[in-house]
């Protein structure tokens, strides 16, 4: 066989290989994402250690090793560089911009499919401490039925807003935007027929996390549907798990395409590690509120909601949850 018949032949047997996880994944809503991303300004500062442009599975490796080691060279250019910044609010749009990149994981996307699966097809749902709108745009984009509500901080709320413009031109009314940041006493604004929370109660101290699970309580009716994926402690606190989990995410969004860079990687690796922002408490490690599977379920029963279903995610990283409203 000639070399480009050969050549051919690998590419087309590659292509029905991949072609499923490719179509997949190459969908239009991360190439718009990635047109819009390019647009923006890109996080970055004048580093001996890191590259702009791409970043390559190896290298979020190697990032990470540094990052979560305290006496890495990269590690101590981030403590610099992060408390500098740390002195400016808007640093945190850092945060938001990098960790974007969750986006492309596949395993990212494994959890807006369980969300998918167990949310109604239509209906008003609150996507609780949203971020820049991932998995909200991923469900209104998998059922057209549904409208979401963002809530967090304003600057995440504010990406969201202009990811879901660009995302869904002409549907304004499938999104609302709730700038707001829950606090113990928060009453939810609205009322929904359910709700997705991905990864947010484990930041939450325990009395805020009360106050969530009551707000929602108080705004869904009986048998109203709340997806939750979180964090559980028990798996968190084994060994270098925290790492291992975040560079799992890292190098198979990066290896899906990604738009980001060594920078993005290193910025959110610092935000998840505690690194970046070290310097707001003096120095000490972070210390999350972080709660065990128990906790979680007993938390969820006593304001108002049985556990419908409740399984392993992440490896055992985390726990999925879908939990009815029961009645009053
Ligand atoms: C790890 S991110 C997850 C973002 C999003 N749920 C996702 O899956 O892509 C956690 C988010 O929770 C938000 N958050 C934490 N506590 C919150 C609160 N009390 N009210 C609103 N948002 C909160 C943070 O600002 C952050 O955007």
């Amino acid at each position: 066989m000639g070399r480009w018949k050969q050549k051919l032949t690998l590419f087309l047997s590659l292509w029905t290989i991949a072609s499923p996880a490719a179509l997949r994944w190459c969908n239009l809503h991360l190439a718009r994402l990635s047109e819009q991303l390019a647009r923006e300004p890109k996080v970055q500062w004048p580093s001996a250690h890191l590259k702009p442009g791409p970043v390559t599975p190896e290298r979020v490796r190697e990032i990470a090793a540094q990052v979560y080691d305290p006496n890495s060279p990269l590690g101590r250019e981030l403590d610099q560089i992060f408390s500098k910044k740390m002195e400016n609010p808007d640093s945190l749009d850092d945060y938001f911009r990098s960790y974007e990149v969750f986006y492309w994981s596949p395993l990212y996307r494994e959890i807006a499919d369980r969300m998918h699966e167990a949310l109604p097809a239509s209906g008003r749902f609150l996507d609780l401490g949203s971020g820049t709108g991932g998995l909200g745009g991923i469900l209104a984009q998998e059922a057209p039925g549904r409208l979401i509500t963002f809530m967090d901080k304003p600057l995440a709320v504010d990406t969201a807003r202009s990811r879901m413009t660009k995302l869904f031109p002409g549907a304004p009314d499938r999104f609302e935007y709730i700038p707001f940041y829950a606090g113990p006493k928060t009453r939810l604004f609205g009322n929904y027929d359910g709700a997705l929370i991905n990864h947010v109660l484990y930041t939450m101290p325990p009395k805020r996390k009360e106050g969530a699970l009551a707000g929602l309580r108080d705004h869904i009716p009986a048998g109203g549907i709340v997806a939750i994926n979180e964090p559980v402690k028990e798996a968190v606190a084994e060994g270098d798990r925290h790492r291992e989990w975040m560079t799992r995410i890292l190098e198979t969004a990066v290896a899906n395409g990604a738009p980001h860079s060594e920078y993005d990687v290193a910025t959110i690796l610092a935000f998840a590690s505690g690194r970046a922002t070290k310097s707001l408490r003096s120095g000490q490690d972070l210390e999350l509120p972080l709660q065990t599977r128990a906790e979680q379920e007993a938390l969820f029963e006593r304001n108002g909601f049985e556990i419908v279903r409740s399984e392993p995610t992440y490896d055992g990283f985390s726990r999925f949850w879908v939990l009815r409203r029961k009645p009053n």
